[in-house]
């Protein structure tokens, strides 16, 4: 495998104008995709259109128009061939409760073309990488959400495809499940050299694991960049904690021109240029309040993602709100 970033590789999915229709429901829209090797987070709200795209990609599904491949292969016609190089960990569970999941995951691998001894083998294999080694001769019915989860990513793994796609990998897990998952997917790109496509809505996720972003709101490709590149885009803050008159200091710092805004006692304010911290000290002097501390304010990835979504116009406040029905253009 090349190093990263010595070589300027061709995209492993390319999408042209897709298009997928639900009868007359229109689930994805003219989506133009250029995926590169490496760790690439599907993020939006509910019924955005990421399980759909994953379909489309994989085969499963036929798209009712527009063209892409994957790894080379045309999704409309090799479904086949990609999947015998995709791993896919799907968003509900497929898994017979009453295997044991060594069986389970070998018949997995017997399905994607695997003879019994490799596939037998690679079981064991994927089965403690995703750490369940001492559960393998364990049935499923008597499996946990995350032992589920995992389980569902060892049948994905079994095959040692090229890529791999989890659909709402972390969905229903506590936080220790959680925290597992994640590190699992991110050293398969960074140990395992593979790629991984995975959809969340759940912003710090994606960014535990991945490197670019891919942001689909109603259907629609949004945002398709690094998340480096799309954390430099946003302005700098300051951020401050101030006592005794947050408020007034509000409004000292607008009538000075800065743009400024407040929750409670902490105050963020836009970094125009150089001179922006001592006219932040000379509002704090001016407006009588003590500043308590005052450190430059990394945007996260959901500050982002709510900012462009209301560049977009979507009234959309949170995360919370990604979760309910009326933002997601769905039925
Ligand atoms: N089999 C289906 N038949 C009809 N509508 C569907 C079907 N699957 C998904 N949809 C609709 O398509 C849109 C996108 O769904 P989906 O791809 O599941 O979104 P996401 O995975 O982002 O939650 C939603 O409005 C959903 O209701
Ligand atoms: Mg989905």
């Amino acid at each position: 495998m090349p190093e990263q970033g010595q070589l300027i590789e061709s995209p492993i999915i390319v999408t042209k104008g897709l298009r997928k229709m639900y009868g007359p429901h229109l689930a994805l829209d003219d989506v133009n995709l250029e995926i590169p090797r490496g760790s690439v987070g599907i993020l939006g709200p509910n019924g955005a259109g990421k399980s759909t795209l994953f379909k489309c990609l994989l085969g499963l599904i036929t798209t009712t128009s527009g063209e892409g491949t994957v790894l080379g292969h045309d999704i409309r016609s090799e479904g086949e061939s990609i999947r015998s190089k995709i791993g896919y960990m799907p968003e509900y569970n497929a898994l017979d409760p009453n295997l044991f999941a060594i069986d389970q995951v070998r018949y997995a691998g017997e399905l994607l073309g695997m003879n019994s001894k490799n596939a037998t083998r690679r079981s064991h294999e994927v089965l403690e990488y995703v750490g369940l080694k001492d559960q393998r001769y364990r049935k499923i019915e008597t499996f946990s959400t995350g032992m589920l989860q995992a389980t569902k990513l060892a049948c994905a793994l079994v095959h040692d495809p090229e890529i791999l796609i989890c659909d709402e990998p972390t969905n229903g897990l506590d936080q220790r499940a959680r925290s597992f998952m994640l590190q699992t997917l991110s050293r398969t790109v960074r140990e395992g050299n593979r790629s991984v496509l995975m959809s969340s809505h759940v912003m710090d996720d994606v960014q535990e694991v991945c490197d670019n972003i891919v942001m689909i709101h109603q259907g629609r490709i949004v945002v398709q960049r690094s998340i480096e590149e799309l954390v430099k885009q946003v302005d700098k803050e300051i951020e401050l904690v101030v006592w005794g008159g947050a408020s007034r200091m509000e409004d000292k710092l607008r009538s000075s021109g800065l743009e400024a805004r407040r929750l409670g006692r902490v105050i963020r304010v836009k970094m125009e240029s150089d001179e922006t911290i001592e006219e932040i000290l000379r509002a704090a002097v001016q407006s009588s309040v003590q500043v308590r501390q005052m450190k430059e304010y990394e945007p996260d990835l959901e500050d982002i993602f709510l900012l462009i979504m209301d560049k977009l116009g979507a009234e959309i406040k949170g995360t919370e709100d990604l979760m309910t029905p009326e933002h997601t253009g769905g039925a």
